[in-house]
C-alpha cells in the first residue's frame, strides 16, 4: 500500500511517499488485535521545505505569507517527492488536452479558484503528469492555521481528482502521536509495536498536550495547556531576550553554554502540583519579561544564558513530572514524545531517565529528531493507521481540530 501524504498546517510545505508492506496479510489478522506484528515500511520520499527564513524577520510565522509560499513550493515539492520515489516525472509525458476532458478541467479550476498562484503551477507542472502508481492521498486538514490548511487540503483534492485517487483527511496531532512509532532498529527506521495504553505527550508551537491511546486512532486528550503552548513559550521568551526565530533552538544552544556558570535566578514552575494533567506556560513567559526588564543594563551575556537555561529547566520539569504522574494514574505501558518542542535534549533527557526510573515495564518512545517537526511521513503513518478514506469534496478544512 503506498500513500502520498502532504503536510502545510504551518510553515513547512511536505510531501511523503511511504510504502507500508505486507498490509493486506496484517487486514486480515486486524492490526490493532495483533499489534506485534508491525507492518514494513518503505519511505520513498520525504520532502520539506521550510518557509523559515521567510518568516523570520517577523519573528513568528504570517498566516498569508505561509499560503502565498505553500502555492510556490507544493507543485515543485511534489515533483522531488516523486522523483525521489522513484516515479516518472518528465513533463509532458502526454498531450494534456487528449487525456484531460473539458469538464474536468473545469472541476480542477473550480477547486483552486481562490489559489491563483497554485493553480497555474499546477497546469504546468503536475496536470502533464503521468499519474503515479499510488493507493491514496493523505493531508492534514487540521489543527493549524486555515490559509494554510486550504492551500494543502485543496491541493490534495486536485491530485485526487486527476489521478482518481482516495482522500484520507489527517489530523496533525494524530501525526505528531504516530512520529513516535517509528525507531531505529538495526540500523533501519522501522515501525515500532507500540502497547497500549500509551500516553502522548504532544508539544509544539501551537499545543501542549498529553493525549491518552487506548488503541489506534482512540485519542483522549486528558490534559492541555491553558494559555500558551511549551514551543510558542519557548518562541516568545526567545524574543524577550533577543533571539531569534524559532526560539526553541535558540534557547537550547544559549542554555547549553550556560551550563558551567553559578545558578542566580529562580524562574516559577506554574501549576506543577495541580492535581489535573494542564500545563500553562505563560506566567512563566512573563516572569522572564519582567526579569530582564528589571535587570536592564545589567542584563549581561552571560545572565541571558543563565535566565534561558533557568527557563528550559522549568518548562521541561513541568512537562516530565505531570507526564510521568498521569501515565502513572493511567498504568500506561509506553510514554510517547511528539512535536517540535520534543527535539529539545534536555526534555527527551528527563523524560527517558525518569520513566526507567519510576514507571519500570513503560516504555519510553522519542520521536526521532529529524520527524519532530512538521513533516508528511507522520501524516503518512496516521493516516495508515487510523485514516478513513472520503470523496474529495468533503474534505475540508478545521483549523481548531481536536484529538478525539
Ligand atoms: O511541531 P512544530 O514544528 O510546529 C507546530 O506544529 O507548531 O513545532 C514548532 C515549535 C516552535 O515553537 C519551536 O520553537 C519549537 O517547536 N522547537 C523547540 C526546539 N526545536 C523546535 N523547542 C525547544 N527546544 C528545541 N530544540
Ligand atoms: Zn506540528
Amino acid at each position: 500500500m503506498k500513500i502520498l501524504a502532504i503536510e502545510t498546517s504551518c510553515d513547512e510545505t511536505a510531501i511523503a511517499v511511504v510504502k507500508f508492506h505486507n498490509v493486506q496479510r496484517l487486514a486480515q489478522k486486524g492490526i490493532q488485535k495483533h499489534s506485534e506484528k508491525m507492518p514494513k515500511i518503505s519511505i520513498l520520499s520525504n520532502i520539506i521545505s521550510s518557509q523559515i527564513k521567510t518568516h523570520q524577520k517577523f519573528g513568528g510565522v504570517v498566516p498569508n505569507l505561509a499560503k502565498r509560499e505553500h502555492q510556490k513550493n507544493l507543485p515543485l515539492v511534489l515533483l522531488k517527492a516523486l522523483k525521489y520515489g522513484g516515479f516518472p516525472i518528465s513533463k509532458y509525458q502526454f498531450p494534456i488536452s487528449k487525456k484531460i476532458s473539458k469538464d474536468k478541467l473545469q472541476m480542477l479550476e473550480k477547486i483552486l479558484d481562490r489559489e491563483p498562484e497554485l493553480l497555474k503551477r499546477f497546469k504546468k507542472h503536475v496536470l502533464p503528469l503521468k499519474p503515479p502508481v499510488i493507493d491514496a492521498i493523505a493531508v492534514t486538514y487540521g489543527p493549524g492555521l486555515a490559509p494554510a490548511l486550504w492551500v494543502g487540503v485543496n491541493f490534495a483534492r486536485v491530485l485526487a481528482v486527476l489521478w482518481g485517487r482516495p482522500l484520507i483527511p489527517v489530523n496533525h496531532m494524530a501525526g505528531h502521536a504516530y512520529s513516535a512509532w517509528l525507531q531505529v532498529k538495526d540500523r533501519k527506521l522501522q515501525i515500532v509495536n507500540v502497547k497500549f495504553p500509551a500516553l502522548a505527550l504532544l508539544v509544539s508551537g501551537g499545543h501542549t498536550e498529553l493525549v491518552l491511546m487506548r488503541g489506534h486512532g482512540k485519542f483522549r486528550v486528558i490534559g492541555e495547556t491553558l494559555d500558551d503552548a511549551a514551543g510558542e513559550a519557548f518562541d516568545k521568551v526567545a524574543r524577550i531576550l533577543g533571539l531569534g526565530y524559532p526560539g526553541g533552538p535558540e534557547i537550547e544552544r544559549l542554555a547549553k553554554s550556560s551550563e558551567a556558570l553559578p545558578r542566580k535566578i529562580c524562574l516559577p514552575r506554574p501549576i506543577i502540583n495541580s492535581p489535573d494533567h494542564n500545563f500553562s506556560f505563560s506566567g512563566l513567559k512573563t516572569a522572564v519579561l519582567y526579569l530582564t526588564r528589571d535587570l536592564g543594563p545589567r542584563k549581561t551575556e552571560e545572565l541571558k544564558a543563565v535566565i534561558a537555561k533557568e527557563f528550559q529547566d522549568a518548562v521541561v520539569e513541568v512537562l516530565v513530572k505531570k507526564t510521568i504522574t498521569a501515565a502513572k494514574k493511567y498504568k500506561v505501558k509506553a510514554i510517547l514524545l511528539g512535536g517540535g518542542v520534543a527535539a529539545n535534549k534536555m526534555l527527551r533527557k528527563k523524560i527517558a531517565e525518569r520513566t526507567e526510573k519510576e514507571l519500570p515495564g513503560t516504555s519510553c518512545q522519542l520521536s526521532i529528531i529529524s520527524l519532530t517537526g512538521d513533516n508528511a511521513l507522520m501524516i503518512a503513518l496516521a493516516a495508515f493507521f487510523v485514516g478513513k478514506k472520503k470523496p474529495p469534496n468533503k474534505v475540508g478544512v478545521d483549523a481548531n481540530l481536536k484529538l478525539s
